[in-house]
């Protein structure tokens, strides 16, 4: 970069002299004008109707319902965020849109943007009082409890659960591709949502039969999406709540996105609970947006946990080594911090 007598900037680039730029602050500061233009597109449909095939701009606009004055700007951002491509002015979806945002393929991932744009987009407003007062913003601000409120209502409850699904998507298939679940012959999943990790599984190991633990309200969308699957037979559900019903026993016990809904105090009881589900030998997986020791570089995993300052009463995320020093307390052995997949994480300890 050209020096024009500035000072010189600190960090990896001391011998290069830069001129001080606003461009990453203001970049950062708008960010949310992009993040809400794609979910925007989600809630109306975009990318499920470009998966039928591509259209001109009117042709789009009118199926969508959008005005004239929003059309042009709204379908050229996306084109111009990588969202969306334009060929011989027809729109098309790109690869990675087409496979995870058409809401009639498997692997659409949506629900989770749809939740975003529903419920994490107005309450990440209230950040602020959030930082302030450690409340949470959501619906439990109220006083009500995270999940009761939310499952009082079966859309949000399906809606929420399909995030799940879409969230924990990457993790689960290197979960299922980095452990040897080939060793093992049962696994249960503990606040297993509509079952999206168990399906993995199933899918990669033909060995494996699984269970999935989860709040009542949650039997239905489970069992509708395993149905889809037709892994039926092989993945049943059992419901409780893990702070108070016992949990069935198995080889493996999964704990996916549930420790940082926690305080610290439930994050060890849970932990306790799974190791006295497990035979000696029996493996637990944690797995989350794992924080790095550092505490600097996993951006996603710190706001994440500011994800659940406003979602939860004391829920925070934690780094590897918090994990398994929480697991070693309990007598877990041989632990191990094993990246998954972009922020994920999963630690694995033995007992
Ligand atoms: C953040 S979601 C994680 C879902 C899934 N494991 C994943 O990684 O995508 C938390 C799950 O815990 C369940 N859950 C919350 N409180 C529970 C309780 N007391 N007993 C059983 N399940 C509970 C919720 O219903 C929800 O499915």
């Amino acid at each position: 970069m050209v020096s024009h007598g500035s000072q010189p900037v600190g960090g990896a680039d001391t011998a290069v002299t830069r001129t001080p730029n606003p461009e990453a602050i203001l970049r950062l500061g708008l960010a949310f004008w992009g993040s809400k233009t794609l979910l925007s597109a989600v809630e109306l449909g975009v990318f499920t109707e470009l998966a039928k095939g591509p259209l001109d701009g009117a042709e789009l606009a009118a199926r969508l319902g959008l005005h004239a004055r929003s059309a042009h700007d709204f379908l050229d951002a996306l084109v111009a965020l990588g969202m969306l491509r334009c060929d011989e002015s027809r729109y098309t979806n790109t690869v990675e849109c087409d496979l995870f945002l058409d809401r009639h393929k498997p692997s659409y991932i949506g629900g989770m943007l749809e939740m975003a744009n529903a419920r994490l987009y107005p309450y990440w407003g209230r950040l602020t009082a959030a930082l302030r007062t450690g409340e949470p913003q959501n619906e439990a601000r109220t006083g009500g409890d995270f999940f009761t409120s939310l499952y009082a209502d079966p859309e949000r409850l399906r809606q929420f659960l399909r995030a799940m699904t879409g969230l924990s998507a990457g993790a689960s298939a290197a979960i299922a591709d980095k452990f040897p679940f080939a060793r093992y012959d049962s696994v249960l999943d503990v606040g297993c949502a509509e079952g999206g990790l168990l399906v993995q599984l199933a899918l990669a190991h033909p060995n494996l039969h699984g269970i999935g633990f989860d709040l009542p309200a949650v039997q239905a969308p489970y069992e509708d999406y395993v149905r889809s699957f037709d892994l039926d037979e092989r993945l049943r559900f059992h419901a409780g709540d893990f702070f108070r019903d016992p949990l069935p026993e198995a080889k493996v016990v999964t704990l996916g996105h549930i420790l940082h809904d926690w305080g610290l105090d439930e994050k060890r009881q849970l932990l306790r609970r799974a190791y006295e589900a497990l035979p000696s030998g029996g493996v637990v997986i944690v797995f989350d947006a794992i924080i790095d020791n550092g505490r600097c570089a996993n951006v996603f995993g710190l706001l994440m946990s500011l994800n659940m300052l406003i979602e939860t009463k004391q829920g925070f995320d934690y780094t590897g080594a918090d994990c398994q020093r929480w697991m070693h307390e309990i007598g877990f052995v041989n632990t191990e911090v094993v990246h998954l997949t972009g922020p994920d994480s999963m630690v694995v300890g033995i007992k």
